[in-house]
């Protein structure tokens, strides 16, 4: 059952919202949002939280995990990794379908959301996948009942690779609701790799993922998208962009723009690629072994910057955990992706602690972004009457170390980082979920819902 909110203001917080930072209470009731402002006073049987001027934040909405469920779930599943998600402070996710069975059409997408139900502790929703022969699914779905159809126009984990340009061309005329892309040539990277492999055998060492996986391969089929969106008129989201050369693609400026209208064609880059860079392999080797794959230091910046200057839309996680063991192989057995949802809002908040952003762009890319470009309703803001998802941040360094890592795989890229700041406290529909220490009560996530006509 769904744990009851109970009534809670929240006092002396510096909330964080729609591009301000303001002083200000903040009270939740039955779940929502109920009132903001300042000098609020406590009613009885109130629960008083004194944010002593924290930060209070619309928890984090991550449009990109991978939470293994079903088929994988020696990895990672849907109560692990929420619970690693509120701990970060992340309130909902949007899963994708490289499961197994992968998520093709209305039955085995259904079958995901009655999963989660009762056991995410995070709201959650699915995105439905596109394989080579499922047009017919994708052209049924509700797009009430999904975020988007997700399009692996690169093979990676799973084997979902769409590449009959047929296809290609008939899923974005007939999408029903916002497509998302994986976006690498996978010709180009097998030719790569057989270099490779000719040198190397099994035994690659991990910074040549970053000429395997090149930036080349990612700018092609980032184009091809582009076309293909464009000719069709779709709504295109390009997932997890790793370098600087395709950002020159997308429209620079806010995503929903000055006249109200809101951009066609998004782009998305992920935590990693903005704290990690080609010189980590020597230390981390597979750990950051990950498709697209993380490239130089320059891309690294150039990738900050197009957040600051709004040609990245989206700031998400790609949270796509493997176990130690699986990290361990030899290169060509070692499976690609990280955990990251429990520290990918404290390392964003890095950014601002370094100058590099502002606390309402690090909100504007992990919270807005995500909730207006999947209109998702009644999240991803501190506003009157939306759900009360909210996450409070302390400012005390926190040192990432194993044994606090909640997801299954039990690891983290960031094991040793010394973060500015932890998560003081996540609230998923107005019930604290996380205390600062600890998770608190049970899953209390909800499945979103998508404001669509
Ligand atoms: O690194 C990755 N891991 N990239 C993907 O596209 C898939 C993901 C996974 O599912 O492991």
């Amino acid at each position: 059952m769904p744990e009851t909110s109970k009534p809670t203001l929240i006092v002396n917080a510096r909330l964080v919202n729609e591009g301000r930072e303001f002083e200000g209470d903040l009270r939740i009731e039955n779940g929502r949002i109920a009132q903001i402002g300042t000098g609020l006073s406590a009613r009885e049987g109130d629960h008083v939280v004194d944010a002593a001027g924290r930060r209070l934040l619309p928890g984090m909405i991550d449009d990109q995990v991978h939470f293994r469920e079903p088929g994988m779930e020696y990895k990672a599943d849907m109560a692990t990794e929420s619970a690693a998600a509120v701990a970060g402070g992340l309130t909902s996710f949007m899963d994708m379908p490289n499961t197994n069975p992968p998520t093709l059409d209305s039955a085995a997408l259904e079958d995901k959301y009655k999963r989660a139900t009762g056991r995410a502790r995070a709201n959650f929703g699915f995105y439905m996948g596109a394989s080579n022969d499922n047009i017919e699914a994708i052209r049924a779905l509700d797009p009430l009942r999904a975020p988007g159809i997700k399009v692996f126009m690169g093979a990676s984990t799973g084997n979902m690779l769409v590449d009959n340009p047929e296809t290609l061309d008939a899923i974005f005329r007939d999408a029903p609701t916002p497509i998302i892309t994986h976006c690498e040539d996978t010709p180009m990277i097998d030719a790569e790799l057989a270099k490779y492999k000719a040198k190397y055998g099994d035994d690659i060492p991990a910074e040549f993922h970053a000429d395997i996986r090149s930036r080349q391969a990612c700018k092609k089929s980032t184009l091809l998208a582009l076309e293909l969106a464009r000719r069709n008129g779709s709504r295109l989201h390009v997932l997890h962009i790793s370098t600087a050369d395709e950002l020159e693609l997308f429209e620079r400026g806010p995503l929903i723009r000055a006249d109200g209208s809101r951009k066609q064609i998004t782009a998305e880059t992920c935590i990693h690629f903005l704290r990690f860079d080609r010189a980590d392999y020597a230390t981390l080797g597979h750990l950051i072994k990950c498709n697209p794959s993380i490239k130089e230091a320059s891309d690294r910046e150039a990738l900050i910057a197009a957040i600051g200057d709004d040609v990245i839309d989206v700031l998400a996680t790609d949270h796509a955990p493997h176990t130690l063991e699986e990290k361990m192989r030899p290169y060509t057995g070692a499976p690609s992706g990280l955990p990251l949802v429990q520290y990918a809002l404290l390392a964003a908040l890095e950014l601002v602690h370094e100058g590099r952003l502002t606390n309402a762009q690090v909100v504007q890319k992990v919270s807005h972004a995500p909730a207006q470009l999947f209109d998702v309703a009644q999240r991803g803001y501190l506003r009157e009457g939306y759900m009360a998802d909210l996450v409070l941040i302390d400012d005390a360094p926190l040192t990432v170390r194993r044994e606090d890592v909640l997801s299954k795989c039990g690891w983290s890229p960031f094991e040793g980082r010394t973060f500015h700041s932890r998560i003081g406290a996540t609230w998923v529909n107005g019930v604290l979920a996380w205390d600062g220490s600890q998770l608190v009560g049970g899953p209390n996530g909800q499945r979103l819902e998508f404001a669509r006509v």
